[in-house]
C-alpha cells in the first residue's frame, strides 16, 4: 500500500498493530465458564425456625457471588435439630453426620424451637448441635463482634463506647465442662439430690485451641487476652500456664490473661479494649453472647468452628427465632456473612468472602434494614426483599468502572454494545499511527516499548496490590503479559529489517491464527468467520503491498510475532472463563507489570554498553539524560491513554464479544492507520489500495452482523497440554508473586466481617 509504504521507515507501527493484538477476558455463557473449577461441596442444614428463610437467601447470594469469582458450590441439604427429630426421632441423623463428613464445608442456620423445649437434652434439638460439633471434631470456634458504624446506635451500649469494636472470641467448643466426665445426677451422703458436671482440659486441648488464637490474632492486631477462672478453678491455672507457654513461639502477639468475671465488666466498659480473646467453652459460650449484644444485632453475627481436619461448620451466632419463623420477617445477613466466613476460613475463597461482606455493606449503606435493625430514616425489608437487595448489591459490588462505562451506552444488547467499543477502540489505536511518528528520532522500538509500557504499568498500580493476593489474577495476568511481550519484542525485532507496512500486514496473520487455535481446541469455526477472515487477509494484501514487496529474514520475526499474539488472545479467552468480570482491571495491572518487566529487560539486553555505563556511574549517565528533549507528549499519549484506555476498552468490550470476532475487527485498524495518513499526511493510495479498504471495512461490517457469540467448547487434548506447560510456568512465577502478597496482605485478609 502506498500511504503506509511511503512512511514505512519513520512510523513505527509496530506500536500500533502491538496495541490492537493485545487481547483480554471474554465472558462466556454460565454454562461454559466453570468447567475447570472444582466444585465446592457445601452440606446446607437449615434445621428449624427461620433457619429455612435465612438459608435461601444466603445460598442466593452465595451463589452469585461465586460465580463472579468463577466459583461453583454443589449444595446438599440435609436435616438438623427439630426438624430431623420430628423426621426420624433423632436431632442429628446418621445420613446428615455423613453428608457433612463428605463435605468441603457446613452450612447451619439455627435450630430449636418452643415445640421440642420439654424432650430430655441429649434428645433436644442442641444435642444435634453438639453433637455435630464433636462428630466433626470441630474444636475451634470462631465468634468475630464487629460493629458496623452504620449500626452503632442499635447498641445497647452509648455510640462513644461500641463505636470502632472489633473482638474475635476464639471459644473452645468440644472440651471442657460441656463434655467432662463424669457427670450426671446422683445423691450425696446426707441423701440430697445431686447434678454434677466435670470442667477438665488436657493440655492438648489447650495446646491446639491456643495455636488457633494466637495465629487468628496475628490477622488481627496482634493483641490475644485468655479468659479464665485460675484465681479458683485447677482446670483455669492448667489453661493458664499452657497458653503462656505457647505464646512463647509468638513473640510477636500480645498476650494478656483475665478473669471470666472481670472479662464480663471489661466487655461492657470498655470493648475496645479487646482484639482476640481465646478461652474454653462455658465461659466462651458466656462472653460470646455479651460480645454480640455491643453490636447491636444479633442478626449481623456469624460464627465458624473449625477442626484440625475435615470440614468446618459455619452458623449465624443467633438461634431459630420460632416467633417470628416462616413470616418472611427475619435478618437473613449473618447467615449471609457465616457463608462469606466458610469461603474464607473453610474454603479458601477470600474473594468470594470479600464479596459477600461487601454486599451485605452496601445494603446497610442504603438505608436498608430489616425488621431488628429498623431505625427512624431507614426502609424496612422483608428477609426476601433483603435477599434481592443483597444479590444486585454483590452483582454491582467492586465493579464500579465498568458499570460507569457500560451505563454511558445506550440500551444495546451486549454484543453490540462489544462491537461498539471495539471499534472506539480500533480507531483509538490507530491514532497512534500518526502520534508516534516523530519518535523514532529518539527511540528504538525497544526503549520506547519499556517507557510505554512503564508508563502503562505505574497507572494501573493501584489495582496490583489487591490483583496479587489472587493466585488466579496473577498467573493469567503473567501468562498473557509474556505472550504479549514475546509479540511485541519479536515485532521489535522483526522491525530492524523488515519494513514497517509489509511488517503490519503481516501481523494480520493474528486474524487466522486465532480461529486456528481455536478451531483446534475443538470449538466449531463458523464459515462466515473464515469468509471474512480470508477476505480482510485479501483486503490487507491488496492495501499494503500494490506487488513489489520482497522477502527479507525480518518477516520470520513479524511472523513469529503475529502467532505470538493470536496464542494471546486465544489463551486469554481461555483465562477468562475462570476470571470475574470485576477482577479485569487487576487482570490488566499485573499484565501491563509483566509486559513492563519484560520489556525493560529486553531494552537492557539490547543496549549492554549502555546499562554498563549506567551502573558504572548513575549520575554521570543520568546528567547525560536531558529529559526535557524528549518527545513527552507522544510517550504520555502512547503510555497513558492509547495503551491504558484502549485496553479498559478491549477488557470490557471482550466480555460480550468474542476474540475471533475481535480479531477480525482489527483489520480495520491499517485502514484507519491508513486514512489518518490519508487526511493528516497528505498520502494518497492507488484503486487498489481503495479496492483493498473496501473489502476490510466489509468483512468487519459481516463479521459484526452475522458473528454470533462462541459455541460451547470441548478442548482438545493438544490445547490441554500446551495449557498445562503454560500453567506450570505462570505458576512458579506466580508462587512468588503470592509470598509477597501474603506479607503485605494479613492484616486486611481475615479481620472480619463487613469492615
Ligand atoms: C451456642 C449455643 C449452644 C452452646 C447451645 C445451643 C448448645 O448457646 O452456640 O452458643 O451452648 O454452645
Ligand atoms: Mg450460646
Amino acid at each position: 500500500m502506498a500511504a503506509l509504504g511511503a512512511h514505512s521507515q519513520t512510523c513505527p507501527i509496530s506500536n500500533v498493530r502491538g496495541l490492537a493484538t493485545k487481547r483480554a477476558p471474554s465472558r462466556q455463557s454460565p454454562s461454559q465458564s466453570f468447567r475447570l473449577q472444582a466444585t465446592h461441596k457445601i452440606a446446607v442444614l437449615p434445621g428449624d425456625g427461620i433457619g429455612p428463610e435465612i438459608t435461601k437467601v444466603a445460598l442466593q447470594v452465595l451463589e452469585a457471588a461465586g460465580k463472579s469469582h468463577g466459583e461453583q458450590f454443589e449444595v446438599k441439604e440435609s436435616l438438623v435439630g427439630g426438624a430431623a427429630i420430628d423426621a426420624t426421632g433423632q436431632p442429628l441423623p446418621e445420613e446428615t453426620l455423613a453428608a457433612c463428613r463428605a463435605s468441603d464445608a457446613v452450612l447451619l442456620a439455627a435450630i430449636g424451637g418452643y415445640k421440642w423445649d420439654s424432650l430430655p437434652s441429649a434428645s433436644r434439638p442442641e444435642g444435634g448441635l453438639l453433637a455435630l460439633r464433636t462428630g466433626l471434631n470441630a474444636f475451634a470456634n470462631l465468634r468475630p463482634a464487629v460493629v458496623l458504624p452504620q449500626l452503632a446506635d442499635g447498641s445497647s451500649l452509648k455510640r462513644e463506647i461500641v463505636e470502632g469494636v472489633d473482638i474475635m472470641i476464639v471459644r473452645e467448643l468440644v472440651g471442657g465442662i460441656y463434655f467432662g466426665q463424669p457427670r450426671g445426677f446422683s445423691t450425696n451422703d446426707k441423701g440430697h439430690k445431686t447434678g454434677y458436671n466435670t470442667m477438665v482440659y488436657s493440655e492438648p486441648e489447650v495446646e491446639r485451641i491456643a495455636h488457633v488464637a494466637f495465629d487468628a490474632a496475628r490477622k488481627r492486631r496482634k493483641r490475644l487476652c485468655s479468659v479464665d477462672k485460675s484465681n479458683v478453678l485447677e482446670v483455669s491455672q492448667l489453661w493458664r500456664q499452657t497458653v503462656t507457654r505457647i505464646g512463647k513461639e509468638y513473640p510477636d502477639i500480645e498476650l494478656t490473661h483475665m478473669y471470666v468475671d472481670n472479662a464480663a465488666m471489661q466487655l461492657l466498659r470498655n470493648p475496645k479494649e479487646f482484639d482476640t480473646v481465646v478461652t474454653g467453652n462455658l465461659f466462651g459460650d458466656i462472653l460470646s453472647d455479651e460480645a454480640s449484644m455491643l453490636t447491636g444485632s444479633l442478626g449481623m453475627l456469624p460464627s465458624a468452628s473449625i477442626p484440625s481436619e475435615g470440614p468446618g461448620i459455619f452458623e449465624p451466632v443467633h438461634g431459630s427465632a420460632p416467633d417470628i419463623a416462616g413470616q418472611d420477617l427475619a435478618n437473613p445477613m449473618a447467615m449471609v456473612l457465616s457463608a462469606a466466613m466458610m469461603c474464607r476460613y473453610g474454603l479458601s475463597l477470600p474473594q468470594v468472602a470479600d464479596d459477600m461482606e461487601a454486599a451485605v455493606t452496601s445494603a446497610l449503606d442504603q438505608g436498608f434494614r430489616t425488621g431488628d435493625l429498623m431505625s427512624d430514616g431507614m426502609k424496612q425489608l422483608s428477609c426476601s426483599d433483603m435477599g434481592q437487595v443483597l444479590l444486585k448489591a454483590e452483582q454491582t459490588s467492586g465493579n464500579g468502572f465498568v458499570h460507569a462505562l457500560k451505563g454511558l451506552l445506550p440500551n444495546w444488547t451486549p454484543r453490540v454494545r462489544g462491537l461498539v467499543l471495539l471499534n472506539l477502540l480500533v480507531l483509538l489505536v490507530a491514532t497512534n499511527w500518526v502520534i508516534l511518528r516523530d519518535t523514532e528520532a529518539f527511540f528504538d522500538a525497544f526503549d520506547f516499548a519499556a517507557l510505554r509500557f512503564a508508563i502503562a504499568a505505574a497507572a494501573f498500580s493501584p489495582f496490583l496490590s489487591k490483583a496479587i493476593q489472587d493466585r488466579k489474577i496473577v498467573q493469567a495476568g503473567v501468562e498473557l503479559g509474556a505472550w504479549s511481550a514475546i509479540g511485541y519484542l519479536t515485532q521489535a525485532q522483526g522491525l530492524l529489517t523488515s519494513d514497517a507496512s509489509k511488517a503490519s500486514f503481516i501481523s494480520t496473520f493474528t486474524v487466522l491464527v486465532v480461529p486456528l487455535l481455536s478451531g483446534l481446541s475443538g470449538k466449531g469455526i463458523r464459515r462466515s468467520t473464515i469468509i471474512s477472515g480470508v477476505a480482510a487477509l485479501i483486503g490487507v494484501g491488496l492495501l499494503e503491498s500494490g506487488g513489489g514487496a520482497k522477502f527479507d529474514y525480518g518477516d520470520l520475526w513479524n511472523f513469529a510475532s503475529a502467532v505470538a499474539f493470536g496464542v494471546q488472545v486465544f489463551r486469554t479467552e481461555h483465562h477468562s472463563r475462570r476470571l470475574p468480570e470485576k477482577s479485569s482491571l487487576q487482570l490488566m495491572s499485573v499484565l501491563l507489570f509483566t509486559i513492563a518487566a519484560i520489556s525493560i529487560g529486553a531494552a537492557g539486553l539490547k543496549h549492554p554498553s549502555e546499562v554498563a555505563a549506567f551502573a558504572g556511574n548513575p549520575s554521570a549517565f543520568l546528567a547525560g539524560v536531558h529529559p526535557a528533549s524528549l518527545p513527552w507528549k507522544q510517550i504520555l499519549y502512547t503510555g497513558l491513554l492509547s495503551t491504558d484506555v484502549a485496553l479498559w476498552l478491549e477488557v470490557v468490550a471482550l466480555q460480550d464479544v468474542s476474540s475471533v470476532e475481535a480479531a477480525i475487527i482489527y483489520t480495520l485498524e491499517p485502514v484507519l492507520g491508513a486514512a489518518f495518513a490519508y487526511l493528516l499526511l497528505g498520502e494518497r493510495w492507488g484503486p487498489a489500495g481503495w479496492f483493498g479498504a473496501g473489502l476490510i471495512v466489509l468483512s468487519s461490517l459481516a463479521t459484526q452482523i452475522w458473528g454470533t457469540p462462541d459455541s460451547p467448547v470441548a478442548e482438545h487434548k493438544l490445547v490441554d497440554a500446551a495449557q498445562q506447560i503454560s500453567q506450570k510456568a505462570s505458576e512458579s512465577v506466580s508462587s512468588s508473586f503470592a509470598s509477597i502478597s501474603e506479607s503485605m496482605s494479613v492484616d486486611d485478609d481475615q479481620s472480619g466481617p463487613s469492615r
